[in-house]
């Protein structure tokens, strides 16, 4: 698969067949994830790879808690059903044959009179484009993938105690990786370059 071809073939897939990831695929894809670009080469990423179903299970069971009490205490109908709706966008690494959870640190490269944010900023930054590379990857290798963002987003310090996560490192978000299962249903359209480029020059 030429490269253009691999990034029009990507897309988030959320549903798996079953069939395995083997490990020399998944040490291909993060190959590609570690080559990915960083502030000043810092390489301020780690990633958890996480094929044992009973710590998927227990992963899947903190984020669930968190969002079932979050719909639970929940009082206006419209948030309420957005929260139940994020259930299924947050716990889709559980069914996954694989999945990896992206940790990212501050960069360490600076002079130390940057604010904590920026240093923040350019570990999340760094880890991002690592993500992008790795499920560039699985779909060159025939995978299916996605990255989310919101079992962080919901149950950032519960996923990190029961990963071990140990500060300075934080979790980014979850990738599921897989056999996608069925075809690929729709395709997420994107806006027109007109709309979101400008050339100066
Ligand atoms: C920063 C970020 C956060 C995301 N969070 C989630 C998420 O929490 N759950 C999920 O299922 N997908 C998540 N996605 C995947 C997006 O929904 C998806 O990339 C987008 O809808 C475009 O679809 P495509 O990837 O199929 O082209 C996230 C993607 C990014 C880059």
């Amino acid at each position: 698969m030429d490269f253009f071809e691999t990034v029009r073939n990507r897309y988030s897939a959320r549903r798996y067949s079953g069939g395995p990831v083997p490990e020399q695929d998944l040490r291909r894809m993060l190959e590609a994830a570690v080559r990915a670009p960083n502030a000043t080469n810092d390489q301020p990423w780690h990633f958890v790879v996480i094929r044992e179903n009973a710590v998927k299970q227990s992963m899947r069971d903190v984020v669930a808690a968190v969002l079932d009490a979050a719909v639970h205490a929940a009082s206006d109908p419209a948030r309420k059903e957005r929260l139940s709706r994020m259930r299924a966008y947050s716990i889709h690494f559980a069914e996954a044959p694989a999945a990896i959870a992206l940790l990212a640190r501050p960069w360490a490269g600076g002079s130390g009179a940057e604010p904590d944010s920026t240093a923040r900023e350019l570990g999340l930054e760094s880890a991002s484009m690592a993500a992008a590379h790795l499920l560039l990857a699985a779909t060159a290798l025939g995978y299916g993938g996605c990255f989310a963002s919101a079992p962080a987003e919901f149950a950032r310090a519960e996923l990190e105690a029961v990963l071990g996560v140990e500060q300075p490192w934080f979790l980014v978000g979850i990738i599921s990786l897989g056999v996608p299962r069925g075809p690929r249903s729709r395709i997420a359209p994107r806006k027109p370059l007109e709309e979101v480029c400008t050339f100066i020059g």
